[in-house]
């Protein structure tokens, strides 16, 4: 029996989202990659126009919001559906503003704390793999294997950077680089539930693997 609940955490960009989906697609189980519920409310309060910086306000849109996560409705390249009251927001999720302003909306503590409830919820039917900064710290505690997938900040750059340039559009390395290092400052440095290994996670560096070795390492975990 593989492992009923999954946990993978680590910094943007360390390959988390790739290992994630292919062992959930290995297994038959769910994926839920719990970044885009930060990415929904960080999107839906720059929609209304309420400052990121007001944080009473972030934190009342974290506790109405209605974000669902769903299996992708259709095939341009979504690993699935994000809505926000009922709106389809998938896209938007990924825009550079939401890139810049997520990692401030992510450290409000009523908003991680209205986003987590819903994270629970769902990782505790089980069949799941969750993607995160905390999930086997903070979400999950109970999860049958954790794991924390690092990497350099400059691989990790480098793998946004080809990203970028393999979609066809123009990208500054160095930009990419100083956005993936103030993010991995405010994602270990903030007070409630910083980005860190969960004592029992077994912890990987893909600087050292590429995503068929980290799969197969994982794979191996979950038949022991
Ligand atoms: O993985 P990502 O880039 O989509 O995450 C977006 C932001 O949300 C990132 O700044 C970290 C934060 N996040 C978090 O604090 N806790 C999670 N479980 C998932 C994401």
């Amino acid at each position: 029996m593989p492992p009923n609940i999954i946990a993978i955490d680590g910094p943007a960009a360390s390959g988390k989202s790739t290992l994630g989906r292919r062992l959930a697609d290995a297994l038959g189980y769910l994926f839920f990659d719990t970044g885009v519920m930060y990415r929904a409310v960080t999107w839906g309060a720059l929609q209304r126009g309420i400052p990121i910086t007001d944080e009473a306000a972030v934190t009342a849109l974290a506790e109405s919001a209605q974000i669902d996560v769903r299996p992708p409705s259709k095939e341009d390249g979504r690993p699935c559906d994000v809505l926000l009251d009922g709106v389809d927001v998938t896209w938007e999720t990924r825009r550079p503003e939401v890139d810049a302003n997520v990692s401030p909306v992510s450290a409000y503590p009523g908003v991680r704390r209205a986003l987590t409830i819903q994270q629970r919820r769902i990782g505790l039917r089980g069949r799941v793999v969750m993607v995160g900064r905390d999930i086997g710290t903070v979400v999950l505690p109970e999860a049958d294997l954790k794991v924390y997938l690092d990497a350099s900040p400059e691989e990790r750059a480098r793998r946004r950077y080809l990203e970028i340039i393999n979609r066809g559009e123009t990208a500054d390395y160095e930009q990419i680089l100083a956005g993936v290092r103030k993010r991995d400052e405010i994602d270990s440095g903030r007070a409630v539930a910083p980005l860190r290994p969960a004592e029992d996670a077994v912890i990987l560096d893909s600087d050292q693997l590429d995503a068929d070795q980290v799969f197969a390492r994982v794979e191996a975990l979950c038949k022991k």
